[in-house]
């Protein structure tokens, strides 16, 4: 089994049943739609998201129906940013498979995110989980702010460490600050509680994120594609730090040979090279950590059940992930 089935083993039957309520909820009379949906569904990712919303909801007594609703929209709204993502970075494959832009190109592309989010919503609006909604809304948002963010930044070449932290908050954080929210929020928790979960899952989508760019610099070697970010000038933290470190000169080089020549296979060699010298990976790894400490330190208030326990191994994983 791996750690991942491990983690789901306590809430199994949920996740089970969500599944195909998550399915049901995508289903569409208009044949090309379902098909693009059924291709979605085959095809999904790990469900962190929804494990998220299930465990912090858990922790709070038995798995009710506003949960389930909780679930699936985030889980619409993911996938919704995916497949405009993978628009927005002209990436044609996605958890190994073809993205939806890549067999159905980008108009088609647009709209099936449009009709995953307008359908998350819709599922909301239907069940009358106005405070789920508002919450999920407010991430979608978010999330639209920190993709433009980036791509301005990505422009100028001029990112800071703040900066950094403020884009990786909205594009990922949000989401995951969402689910966890979301969760509390449907197990009928007083806001307090929820904004403290809002909170723990900000923290603990931000060392998600963290670790997602590490793997980019070949960080733990696990064969997943390197460079990519470099490519699309996309500056992360172990570069950040580096550049933030040296001496002008090295800076200026730096930045001019991903201003003009991104796409060489040299250019990420000698970034790669530049991070290593200036301890970019262990700086970003620190920095993870530091994060996932201060999520897991939210959480001592509350009871340390089952569900609780499951919670801070799905954060380890979180760091720990090896894809
Ligand atoms: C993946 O980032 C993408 C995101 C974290 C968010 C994308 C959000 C949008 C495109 C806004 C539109 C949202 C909706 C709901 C309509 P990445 O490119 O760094 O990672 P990747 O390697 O998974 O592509
Ligand atoms: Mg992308």
């Amino acid at each position: 089994m791996s750690k991942l089935d491990a983690l789901k083993k306590p809430i199994a039957e949920e996740l089970n049943l969500f599944e195909s309520r998550f399915r049901d909820s995508m289903k569409s009379k208009v044949a090309l739609l379902d098909r693009i949906m059924h291709y979605i569904v085959q095809r999904k990712g790990k469900q962190v998201r929804p494990m998220f919303v299930f465990l912090c909801a858990r922790i709070f007594g038995p798995i009710k129906d506003e949960t389930y609703t909780a679930a699936s929209l985030i889980e619409l709204l993911h996938t919704a940013s995916l497949v405009h993502d993978d628009v927005v970075d002209d990436s044609h494959l996605r958890r190994g498979f073809f993205s939806v832009n890549a067999l159905w190109k980008n108009k088609i592309a647009v709209l099936v995110g449009d009709y995953l989010l307008s359908k998350g919503l819709l599922l909301a609006v239907e069940h009358e989980q106005y405070q789920t909604l508002k919450i999920v809304s407010t991430a979608v948002k978010e999330l639209s702010e920190g993709e433009l963010m980036q791509i301005d930044k990505a422009r100028k070449l001029d990112i800071t460490e703040d900066v950094y932290f403020e884009v990786i908050r909205q594009k990922t954080a949000s989401l995951m600050a969402a689910a966890c929210s979301a969760g509390a929020s449907s197990a009928g928790c007083k806001q307090e509680v929820v904004s403290d979960f809002k909170k723990f899952g900000e923290l603990a989508g931000i060392a998600f994120q963290i670790k997602d760019d590490l793997f980019d610099y070949g960080y733990q070697n696990i064969g997943k594609p390197t460079g990519i970010d470099i490519k699309e000038k996309k500056m992360t933290l172990p570069l950040i730090h580096s550049l933030q470190k040296c001496e002008n000169n090295d800076r200026r080089r730096i930045i001019n040979l991903i201003k003009r020549k991104s796409d060489k296979k040299s250019t990420f060699k000698e970034v790669l090279n530049f991070v290593n010298q200036h301890d970019g990976i262990s700086y970003s790894e620190l920095k993870m950590n530091e994060y996932k400490a201060s999520a897991l330190a939210i959480l001592n208030k509350y009871p340390q059940n089952e569900a609780m326990l499951g919670l801070r191994n799905l954060v380890e994983f979180v760091v720990s992930r090896r894809s």
